[in-house]
Protein backbone atom coordinates (compact mmCIF):
# COMPACT_ATOMS: atom_id res chain seq x y z
CA UNK A 1 0.00 0.00 0.00
CA UNK A 2 3.01 2.57 0.83
CA UNK A 3 3.58 1.96 -3.04
CA UNK A 4 0.23 3.13 -3.74
CA UNK A 5 0.55 6.18 -1.72
CA UNK A 6 3.78 6.93 -2.65
CA UNK A 7 2.55 7.23 -6.58
CA UNK A 8 -0.61 9.00 -5.74
CA UNK A 9 1.39 11.51 -3.65
CA UNK A 10 4.22 12.04 -7.03
CA UNK A 11 0.88 11.83 -9.27
CA UNK A 12 -0.11 15.34 -7.46
CA UNK A 13 1.24 18.83 -7.72
CA UNK A 14 -0.32 20.21 -4.83
CA UNK A 15 -2.07 18.21 -1.58
CA UNK A 16 -4.20 15.30 -1.23
CA UNK A 17 -6.28 14.93 1.31
CA UNK A 18 -5.84 11.67 3.79
CA UNK A 19 -9.74 11.36 2.99
CA UNK A 20 -9.31 10.64 -0.49
CA UNK A 21 -6.20 8.59 -0.13
CA UNK A 22 -8.65 6.35 1.81
CA UNK A 23 -11.16 6.48 -0.73
CA UNK A 24 -8.94 5.95 -3.53
CA UNK A 25 -7.29 3.12 -2.02
CA UNK A 26 -10.02 1.87 -0.01
CA UNK A 27 -8.03 2.28 3.19
CA UNK A 28 -8.04 3.38 6.78
CA UNK A 29 -7.33 6.88 7.97
CA UNK A 30 -4.44 4.80 10.15
CA UNK A 31 -3.35 3.26 7.42
CA UNK A 32 -2.62 6.10 5.49
CA UNK A 33 -0.86 7.67 8.60
CA UNK A 34 1.76 4.68 9.02
CA UNK A 35 2.24 4.74 5.56
CA UNK A 36 2.82 7.99 5.59
CA UNK A 37 5.14 7.37 8.46
CA UNK A 38 7.18 4.71 7.10
CA UNK A 39 7.66 6.81 3.91
CA UNK A 40 9.05 9.71 6.01
CA UNK A 41 11.10 7.61 7.69
CA UNK A 42 12.77 6.24 4.37
CA UNK A 43 13.80 9.71 3.77
CA UNK A 44 10.38 10.93 1.75
CA UNK A 45 10.11 14.38 2.84
CA UNK A 46 5.73 14.82 2.95
CA UNK A 47 4.36 18.17 4.37
CA UNK A 48 1.04 17.68 6.60
CA UNK A 49 -0.75 20.15 7.01
CA UNK A 50 -4.36 19.83 8.94
CA UNK A 51 -7.41 20.23 6.58
CA UNK A 52 -5.25 20.12 3.37
CA UNK A 53 -3.37 16.31 3.74
CA UNK A 54 0.16 15.58 2.40
CA UNK A 55 1.99 16.93 -0.52
CA UNK A 56 5.41 14.81 -1.59
CA UNK A 57 7.83 17.89 -1.12
CA UNK A 58 11.35 15.78 -2.02
CA UNK A 59 11.93 12.24 -2.78
CA UNK A 60 15.13 10.67 -1.08
CA UNK A 61 18.16 10.91 -2.32
CA UNK A 62 19.65 7.71 -1.83
CA UNK A 63 22.81 6.63 -3.72
CA UNK A 64 22.27 2.86 -3.12
CA UNK A 65 20.79 0.09 -5.10
CA UNK A 66 17.47 1.31 -4.08
CA UNK A 67 17.88 4.81 -5.28
CA UNK A 68 19.49 3.53 -8.55
CA UNK A 69 17.75 1.11 -9.80
CA UNK A 70 14.42 2.83 -11.15
CA UNK A 71 17.01 4.47 -13.54
CA UNK A 72 19.41 1.92 -14.85
CA UNK A 73 19.01 0.90 -18.32
CA UNK A 74 22.44 -1.16 -18.32
CA UNK A 75 23.02 -4.88 -19.68
CA UNK A 76 25.60 -5.93 -17.10
CA UNK A 77 26.96 -2.64 -15.51
CA UNK A 78 25.78 -2.35 -11.97
CA UNK A 79 23.89 -5.85 -12.17
CA UNK A 80 26.20 -6.25 -8.64
CA UNK A 81 26.15 -2.72 -6.27
CA UNK A 82 28.34 -3.21 -3.39
CA UNK A 83 26.83 -0.09 -1.37
CA UNK A 84 28.19 0.35 1.82
CA UNK A 85 27.58 4.11 4.09
CA UNK A 86 31.16 4.14 4.92
CA UNK A 87 34.41 3.13 3.29
CA UNK A 88 38.22 3.41 3.33
CA UNK A 89 38.11 4.21 -0.58
CA UNK A 90 35.71 2.73 -3.44
CA UNK A 91 38.58 2.17 -5.06
CA UNK A 92 40.28 -0.16 -2.91
CA UNK A 93 37.24 -2.02 -1.96
CA UNK A 94 36.76 -2.46 -5.73
CA UNK A 95 40.39 -3.53 -5.82
CA UNK A 96 39.80 -6.20 -2.88
CA UNK A 97 36.50 -7.35 -5.09
CA UNK A 98 38.76 -7.42 -7.81
CA UNK A 99 40.75 -9.81 -6.17
CA UNK A 100 37.88 -11.73 -5.42
CA UNK A 101 36.51 -12.95 -8.34
CA UNK A 102 33.44 -10.29 -8.44
CA UNK A 103 31.78 -10.26 -11.68
CA UNK A 104 32.74 -7.77 -14.49
CA UNK A 105 30.57 -4.51 -13.78
CA UNK A 106 30.47 -4.78 -10.19
CA UNK A 107 29.88 -1.27 -8.82
CA UNK A 108 31.40 0.15 -5.40
CA UNK A 109 29.64 3.22 -3.61
CA UNK A 110 30.00 5.31 -0.70
CA UNK A 111 28.32 8.03 0.78
CA UNK A 112 31.70 8.77 2.67
CA UNK A 113 35.78 7.85 1.76
CA UNK A 114 37.41 8.17 4.79
CA UNK A 115 40.73 7.39 3.23
CA UNK A 116 39.58 8.62 -0.76
CA UNK A 117 42.13 8.90 -2.91
CA UNK A 118 43.19 11.36 -6.17
CA UNK A 119 45.71 10.89 -8.64
CA UNK A 120 49.88 11.92 -8.04
CA UNK A 121 48.85 10.72 -4.28
CA UNK A 122 46.50 13.55 -3.38
CA UNK A 123 43.70 12.60 -1.20
CA UNK A 124 40.28 13.19 -2.71
CA UNK A 125 37.83 14.89 0.23
CA UNK A 126 34.51 12.97 0.58
CA UNK A 127 31.61 15.06 2.21
CA UNK A 128 28.78 13.30 2.88
CA UNK A 129 25.14 13.25 1.11
CA UNK A 130 25.96 16.01 -1.32
CA UNK A 131 28.34 13.98 -4.01
CA UNK A 132 28.99 10.67 -5.69
CA UNK A 133 32.06 8.53 -5.30
CA UNK A 134 32.31 5.25 -6.97
CA UNK A 135 34.08 1.95 -8.71
CA UNK A 136 33.22 0.03 -11.56
CA UNK A 137 34.97 -2.86 -11.92
CA UNK A 138 36.10 -4.21 -15.27
CA UNK A 139 38.05 -7.12 -16.49
CA UNK A 140 38.82 -5.92 -20.41
CA UNK A 141 39.93 -8.75 -22.38
CA UNK A 142 42.63 -6.33 -24.03
CA UNK A 143 46.31 -5.62 -24.21
CA UNK A 144 47.73 -3.65 -20.69
CA UNK A 145 48.86 -0.47 -23.03
CA UNK A 146 44.89 -0.29 -23.68
CA UNK A 147 43.08 0.17 -20.23
CA UNK A 148 44.61 4.10 -20.17
CA UNK A 149 42.33 4.57 -22.58
CA UNK A 150 39.52 3.78 -20.19
CA UNK A 151 39.99 7.36 -18.50
CA UNK A 152 39.16 9.16 -21.21
CA UNK A 153 35.78 6.76 -22.09
CA UNK A 154 34.77 7.96 -18.48
CA UNK A 155 35.32 11.36 -19.19
CA UNK A 156 33.59 11.36 -22.47
CA UNK A 157 30.63 9.49 -20.66
CA UNK A 158 30.54 11.70 -17.53
CA UNK A 159 30.18 15.14 -19.93
CA UNK A 160 27.49 13.45 -21.74
CA UNK A 161 25.78 12.11 -18.68
CA UNK A 162 25.62 15.41 -17.01
CA UNK A 163 24.56 17.45 -20.67
CA UNK A 164 21.50 15.05 -20.78
CA UNK A 165 20.69 15.32 -17.24
CA UNK A 166 21.27 18.93 -16.41
CA UNK A 167 21.55 20.56 -19.51
CA UNK A 168 25.13 22.08 -18.15
CA UNK A 169 27.87 22.24 -21.27
CA UNK A 170 31.25 20.73 -19.72
CA UNK A 171 34.26 20.12 -21.28
CA UNK A 172 37.61 17.55 -20.77
CA UNK A 173 40.86 18.71 -19.60
CA UNK A 174 43.16 16.30 -21.16
CA UNK A 175 42.66 13.14 -19.77
CA UNK A 176 40.28 12.73 -17.56
CA UNK A 177 39.23 15.74 -15.50
CA UNK A 178 35.45 17.30 -16.34
CA UNK A 179 35.30 20.46 -16.07
CA UNK A 180 32.68 23.73 -16.09
CA UNK A 181 33.59 27.68 -15.49
CA UNK A 182 37.18 27.11 -15.83
CA UNK A 183 37.09 24.71 -12.58
CA UNK A 184 37.04 20.93 -11.88
CA UNK A 185 33.72 18.89 -11.54
CA UNK A 186 34.81 15.55 -11.39
CA UNK A 187 37.75 13.70 -10.77
CA UNK A 188 38.95 10.10 -12.18
CA UNK A 189 41.53 7.53 -11.03
CA UNK A 190 41.95 4.14 -13.38
CA UNK A 191 44.26 1.87 -11.22
CA UNK A 192 44.69 -1.89 -12.91
CA UNK A 193 46.02 -5.10 -11.86
CA UNK A 194 48.14 -6.90 -14.35
CA UNK A 195 49.96 -9.86 -15.21
CA UNK A 196 52.64 -9.48 -18.07
CA UNK A 197 50.67 -8.16 -21.23
CA UNK A 198 47.53 -8.94 -19.90
CA UNK A 199 45.10 -7.58 -17.76
CA UNK A 200 43.49 -8.77 -14.41
CA UNK A 201 40.82 -6.10 -14.19
CA UNK A 202 40.47 -2.33 -14.08
CA UNK A 203 38.99 -0.26 -11.49
CA UNK A 204 37.71 3.18 -12.59
CA UNK A 205 37.47 5.06 -9.40
CA UNK A 206 35.01 8.13 -9.76
CA UNK A 207 33.90 11.49 -7.94
CA UNK A 208 31.38 14.22 -9.15
CA UNK A 209 31.05 17.37 -7.64
CA UNK A 210 27.26 17.22 -7.63
CA UNK A 211 25.59 18.93 -4.60
CA UNK A 212 28.54 20.83 -3.27
CA UNK A 213 28.11 24.31 -2.34
CA UNK A 214 30.90 25.15 -0.48
CA UNK A 215 34.75 23.93 -1.38
CA UNK A 216 38.22 23.93 1.32
CA UNK A 217 39.55 27.46 1.18
CA UNK A 218 43.11 25.38 -0.92
CA UNK A 219 40.98 23.80 -3.81
CA UNK A 220 38.28 26.87 -4.04
CA UNK A 221 39.51 28.69 -7.28
CA UNK A 222 39.88 24.80 -8.85
CA UNK A 223 36.93 22.95 -7.80
CA UNK A 224 33.16 23.74 -8.11
CA UNK A 225 29.75 20.98 -8.21
CA UNK A 226 26.79 20.82 -11.05
CA UNK A 227 24.82 22.63 -8.60
CA UNK A 228 27.18 25.65 -8.22
CA UNK A 229 27.15 26.02 -12.02
CA UNK A 230 23.39 25.62 -12.71
CA UNK A 231 22.38 26.45 -9.25
CA UNK A 232 19.65 23.36 -9.33
CA UNK A 233 20.10 20.83 -6.75
CA UNK A 234 20.52 17.44 -8.98
CA UNK A 235 19.39 13.84 -7.76
CA UNK A 236 22.42 12.13 -7.15
CA UNK A 237 20.77 8.59 -7.82
CA UNK A 238 19.36 9.64 -11.07
CA UNK A 239 22.53 11.06 -12.07
CA UNK A 240 24.52 8.11 -11.42
CA UNK A 241 22.45 5.47 -13.05
CA UNK A 242 22.31 8.37 -16.34
CA UNK A 243 26.01 8.02 -16.37
CA UNK A 244 26.36 4.61 -16.12
CA UNK A 245 24.14 3.68 -18.50
CA UNK A 246 26.21 5.97 -20.60
CA UNK A 247 29.78 4.93 -19.95
CA UNK A 248 28.69 0.99 -20.73
CA UNK A 249 27.58 2.61 -24.32
CA UNK A 250 30.61 4.59 -24.70
CA UNK A 251 32.31 1.28 -23.39
CA UNK A 252 31.43 -1.47 -25.57
CA UNK A 253 32.14 0.95 -28.83
CA UNK A 254 35.70 1.25 -27.60
CA UNK A 255 36.06 -2.62 -26.92
CA UNK A 256 34.81 -2.66 -30.65
CA UNK A 257 38.35 -1.23 -31.88
CA UNK A 258 40.26 -1.65 -28.57
CA UNK A 259 41.32 2.14 -29.03
CA UNK A 260 39.73 6.00 -29.04
CA UNK A 261 39.49 5.22 -32.89
CA UNK A 262 35.63 5.33 -32.90
CA UNK A 263 35.64 7.88 -29.95
CA UNK A 264 38.46 10.64 -30.75
CA UNK A 265 36.03 12.67 -32.63
CA UNK A 266 33.41 13.31 -30.02
CA UNK A 267 36.04 13.70 -27.45
CA UNK A 268 37.68 16.28 -29.60
CA UNK A 269 34.63 18.55 -29.55
CA UNK A 270 35.01 18.51 -25.74
CA UNK A 271 38.79 18.90 -25.34
CA UNK A 272 38.89 22.65 -23.26
CA UNK A 273 42.79 23.06 -24.67
CA UNK A 274 42.05 22.00 -28.30
CA UNK A 275 43.71 24.47 -30.44
CA UNK A 276 45.12 26.72 -27.24
CA UNK A 277 48.39 26.76 -25.70
CA UNK A 278 49.24 24.36 -23.28
CA UNK A 279 52.15 24.61 -20.94
CA UNK A 280 53.45 20.84 -20.54
CA UNK A 281 54.96 19.89 -17.98
CA UNK A 282 58.21 16.81 -17.34
CA UNK A 283 60.34 16.28 -14.52
CA UNK A 284 62.75 19.06 -14.98
CA UNK A 285 61.07 20.83 -17.58
CA UNK A 286 58.35 22.96 -19.07
CA UNK A 287 57.58 23.83 -22.62
CA UNK A 288 54.62 25.68 -24.23
CA UNK A 289 53.13 23.96 -27.09
CA UNK A 290 49.55 24.10 -28.78
CA UNK A 291 47.09 20.91 -28.41
CA UNK A 292 45.71 19.66 -31.08
CA UNK A 293 43.50 16.76 -30.06
CA UNK A 294 43.80 13.26 -29.06
CA UNK A 295 44.81 10.40 -31.31
CA UNK A 296 43.81 7.00 -31.32
CA UNK A 297 45.44 6.06 -28.98
CA UNK A 298 44.31 8.66 -26.29
CA UNK A 299 47.37 10.36 -26.11
CA UNK A 300 47.38 14.18 -26.80
CA UNK A 301 48.92 15.68 -29.94
CA UNK A 302 50.34 18.87 -29.42
CA UNK A 303 52.72 20.87 -32.00
CA UNK A 304 55.64 23.54 -31.51
CA UNK A 305 55.40 27.01 -33.37
CA UNK A 306 57.14 24.78 -36.74
CA UNK A 307 54.32 22.84 -37.06
CA UNK A 308 56.32 19.76 -35.77
CA UNK A 309 53.57 17.12 -33.68
CA UNK A 310 54.44 15.26 -30.87
CA UNK A 311 52.32 12.83 -28.75
CA UNK A 312 52.38 13.38 -25.26
CA UNK A 313 51.14 9.86 -23.16
CA UNK A 314 49.44 10.40 -20.05
CA UNK A 315 50.98 9.49 -16.59
CA UNK A 316 54.36 10.77 -17.78
CA UNK A 317 53.38 14.92 -17.87
CA UNK A 318 51.01 16.98 -16.82
CA UNK A 319 48.95 19.77 -18.99
CA UNK A 320 48.14 22.95 -17.82
CA UNK A 321 46.67 25.96 -19.18
CA UNK A 322 49.34 28.83 -19.45
CA UNK A 323 47.24 30.73 -16.71
CA UNK A 324 46.23 28.66 -14.43
CA UNK A 325 44.63 25.06 -13.96
CA UNK A 326 42.77 25.24 -17.82
C1 LIG B 1 41.70 13.04 -9.40
O1 LIG B 1 42.68 13.30 -8.69
O2 LIG B 1 41.27 13.85 -10.20
C2 LIG B 1 41.02 11.71 -9.30
C3 LIG B 1 40.05 11.68 -8.17
C4 LIG B 1 39.29 10.37 -8.06
C5 LIG B 1 38.39 10.34 -6.85
C6 LIG B 1 37.51 9.14 -6.84
S1 LIG B 1 36.28 9.22 -5.58
C7 LIG B 1 35.86 7.56 -5.85
C8 LIG B 1 37.14 6.80 -6.12
N1 LIG B 1 37.73 6.34 -4.90
C9 LIG B 1 38.88 6.96 -4.62
O3 LIG B 1 39.57 6.77 -3.59
N2 LIG B 1 39.18 7.81 -5.59
C10 LIG B 1 38.20 7.79 -6.64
Amino acid sequence: MKKEILALLKNQSGYVSGQDICNRLGVSRTAVWKNINALKSEGYQIDSVNNRGYKLLEEPDRIDEAGLRPYLNTKWLGKHIFYEPEMDSTNIQAKRLGENDAKQGTVVITEHQTAGRGRRGKNWVSPVGVNCYFSILLRPDVLVDRASMITLVSALALAKAIKKMTNLDTMIKWPNDVIAGGKKLCGILTESSTDLEYINYVVVGIGININQTDFPEEIRNVASSIRLETGVRVNRAELLAVFLNEFERYYEIFLETEDMSKLAEEYNLLLVNRGKEVKIVEQDKERVLTAVGIDDKGGLLVKDGKGNMETIISGEVSVRGLYGYV
